[in-house]
């Protein structure tokens, strides 16, 4: 039996929540790896849509178990108030079916704080962070001063590390002019959580374990996109964690051979929210078109998408970097109607020809992308859920794309939906 990683394979907001949604029907458990509150999974099922951003999405399906791994980044309240927030659409997380590793590190509000900070001093050259305290509670974890999960669980320790962690922050603080914390500001609120949080704690790994030699199926649900890993994305704008496959087993303890099939998710155009090169953006009428179509709007956020055409390089990067087996193409509904569609199939810079994106910043910046046309469809595709009610161009259009992109499709959605969703090839017994 076969367990499922799940990634995005673009810049993020793929469809992941979707797809793991649909897929977490025939798995046990579904466990997030990396990432924290930054993630934005919008699920429709049963006309109640719900967004999630610490919780797997596994947790709308009652008898499913839901893991946070230690890769994860957990700003205590976000959890809290999100889980108050799924209770009122009548989910109800109790340690029955929630658990977060004792080994996760801690976003708090210093994080929160210099993470607004430093966007600040950067200017215009601005990452476009979500400002939720990422980058500087991960670095910190690497800094090996971070409050992990399972410092909650003694006072003494928890304020005398409190104490050490805010030596360094005061003074990046104090040095851009901004108001420095007390350890008591930190302090406070943790304890006041800390009970309620300690409730979900366990070493996920070990659980991990047992649910593996039961041969009980597991998910793996990535947050973000290989173009914002923080190694193999575009640097410096990307997020502050590895977002391949690969993080699957470091963020949750469980060894590599536990993932036998990695599942990159793939919007049938691409989107970027937050600044960077995007070398396939449009920034003109048809960009807003379908931009205004899909609904591009951050989940976490809200700010507006920026959109621009499929571009294979960047996928074709990713399905070789992240070892994808398959991908599932989403949201192929929106491209509904237009006259004619564009793949970027390579790079032009300098007189030279790229079919991969270089690294340098500058590079990525400037490349121009070399495009190939097909025309569109002017059916409507929105909600099929079989591969024969699709339009000849529509089959056409995918066809190009796992040409290109060097892997098939194994599935197809076509909607929000749970139910608009097509499967062409079963990840889970590939
Ligand atoms: P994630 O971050 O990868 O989970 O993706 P988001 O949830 O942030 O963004 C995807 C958005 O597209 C959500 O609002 C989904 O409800 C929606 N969506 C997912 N799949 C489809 C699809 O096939 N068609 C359409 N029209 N919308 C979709
Ligand atoms: P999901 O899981 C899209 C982007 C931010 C910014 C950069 C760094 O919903 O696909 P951070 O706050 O992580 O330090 O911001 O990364 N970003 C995302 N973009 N989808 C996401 O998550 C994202 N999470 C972070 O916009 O450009
Ligand atoms: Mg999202």
């Amino acid at each position: 039996m076969t367990n499922v990683a799940v990634i995005g394979s673009q810049w993020g907001d793929e469809g992941k929540g979707k797809v793991v949604d649909w897929l977490s029907e025939r798995a046990h458990v579904v466990v997030r790896f990396q990432g924290g509150h930054n993630a934005g999974h919008t699920l429709v099922v049963d006309g109640v849509t719900y967004k999630l951003s610490l919780l797997p999405s596994g947790i709308v399906r009652e008898g499913k178990l839901s893991l946070i791994g230690n890769g994860v980044v957990i700003d205590p309240a976000a959890l809290l108030s999100e889980i108050a927030a799924v209770g009122k659409l009548g989910v109800s997380v109790t340690p029955d079916n929630l658990r977060i590793a004792e080994n996760c590190p801690l976003i708090l509000p210093v994080h929160r704080k210099v993470d607004q900070m430093a966007e600040a001093i950067r200017g215009k050259g601005k990452i476009g962070t979500t400002g939720r305290g990422i980058g500087p509670a991960y670095e910190d974890k690497v800094a090996r001063r971070a409050i992990r999960v399972c410092d909650l669980a003694d006072e003494m320790l928890l304020r005398s590390k409190i104490e050490t962690l805010l030596v360094y922050h005061n003074a990046l603080l104090k040095a851009a002019n901004a108001e420095p914390m007390t350890v008591d500001e930190i302090l406070a609120p943790l304890l006041a959580v800390a009970p309620k949080i300690l409730s979900f704690a366990m070493p996920v790994w070990l659980l991990l374990d047992s649910l593996r030699r039961e041969g009980k199926r597991i998910l793996f649900e990535g947050a973000q996109g290989i173009m914002l890993d923080v190694d193999h994305g575009t640097y410096p704008y990307v997020t502050s964690s590895n977002t391949l496959a690969g993080a699957a087993t470091v963020g949750s303890g469980m060894g590599l051979s536990g993932i036998g099939y990695v599942l990159g998710i793939t919007k049938a155009y691409t989107t970027r929210v937050g600044s960077g090169p995007f070398p396939t953006e449009l920034t003109d009428d048809i960009g807003a078109k379908i931009g205004k179509i899909g609904n591009e709007f951050g989940t976490v956020t809200g700010r507006a998408r920026r959109c621009g055409w499929f571009d294979a390089v960047l996928v074709r990067q990713a399905v070789k970097i992240a070892g994808i087996h398959g991908i599932a193409l989403t949201k192929l509904d929106v491209l509904d109607g237009f006259d004619s569609l564009k793949i970027c199939i390579g790079y032009r810079h300098d007189g030279k020809l790229y079919d991969y994106l270089p690294a340098s910043m500058k590079i990525q910046a400037e490349v121009e992308p070399i495009y190939e046309e097909m025309p569109g469809w002017p059916e409507s595709t929105h909600g099929k859920r079989s591969w024969v009610d699709l339009p000849a161009q529509a089959i056409k259009y995918i066809r190009r794309i796992e040409e290109l992109i060097e892997c098939q499709v194994a599935l197809l959605s076509t909607g929000p939906k749970r139910e608009d969703t097509i499967l062409v090839r079963d990840p889970f017994v590939d």
